[in-house]
């Protein structure tokens, strides 16, 4: 591992709060702000920080082999990867639910434990979920986006997914049916490097928890 710190952030909205949040306690990166902009890494070379913005899923990957020692991603994401990592703070933003959402009609068919098909960008969300936590046998069918469109097209009776304001799910005349869990930005750490970089990320997460608890004050 370098002597550079390295941060994974997840590329998105999250990122633009994230540097928010790592602002206010001094790390800063200038140039990362600059949208127009395709570079990858973005190095501060005072603090011996280096960013780098990846896809959500992967950041739980790029912390777990160590190519990032810290990451900032969403809980549905760590949920899903299923990585071997710490999870050590919920920085209270990018709040939303992951929810079994359907057709109010779909309500019996959980409710009677038929064999339904669940379609999710979250598959192993939704299968420790019926299969763990519900004893409910399903056929889990594997989406990218735009994972409304499954009941209203036939593909599945429900789906798993993220629901943030609900406006996606009421102009589709869909409807939250059950809550799996809340969801927020979480920061992760690499097992190796919280032993080797203890005393520089203990400080940051330290300092990020107490900035989290005056914006909430
Ligand atoms: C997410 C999620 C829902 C929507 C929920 O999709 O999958 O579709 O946001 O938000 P709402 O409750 O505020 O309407 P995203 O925009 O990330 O894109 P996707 O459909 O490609 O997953």
């Amino acid at each position: 591992m370098s002597e550079f710190l390295t941060i994974a952030l997840t590329k998105g909205r999250l990122a633009y709060r994230t540097l928010e949040l790592l602002e206010k306690v001094g790390i800063t990166c200038q140039e990362m702000k600059d949208k127009q902009s395709r570079k990858l890494i973005f190095v501060n070379e005072e603090l011996g920080v280096r960013f780098f913005l990846a896809k959500a899923n992967d950041v739980p990957t790029y912390v777990e082999y160590g190519a990032a020692d810290i990451g900032i991603c969403g809980k549905d994401t760590i949920l899903e990867e299923g990585r071997k990592l710490y999870e050590v703070l919920d920085l209270g933003f990018g709040r939303c639910r992951m929810c079994v959402c359907g057709p109010e009609s779909a309500r019996e068919l959980l409710r009677h434990h038929e064999l339904i098909r669940v379609a999710t960008k979250y598959p192993a969300i939704a299968k420790d979920y019926f299969y763990n936590k519900k004893h409910q046998t399903v056929e889990i069918i594997k989406l990218n986006g735009s994972i409304e469109l499954a009941p209203l097209v036939g593909l599945a009776e429900v789906i798993v997914d993220i629901v943030e304001t609900g406006s996606t799910l009421r102009e589709n005349g869909l409807e939250v049916l059950e809550e799996i869990c809340p969801l927020s930005a979480r920061v992760i750490i690499n097992q190796v490097s919280m032993k080797r970089e203890n005393q520089r990320i203990t400080k940051l997460i330290r300092d990020l928890k107490k900035i989290y608890k005056e914006d909430m004050a």
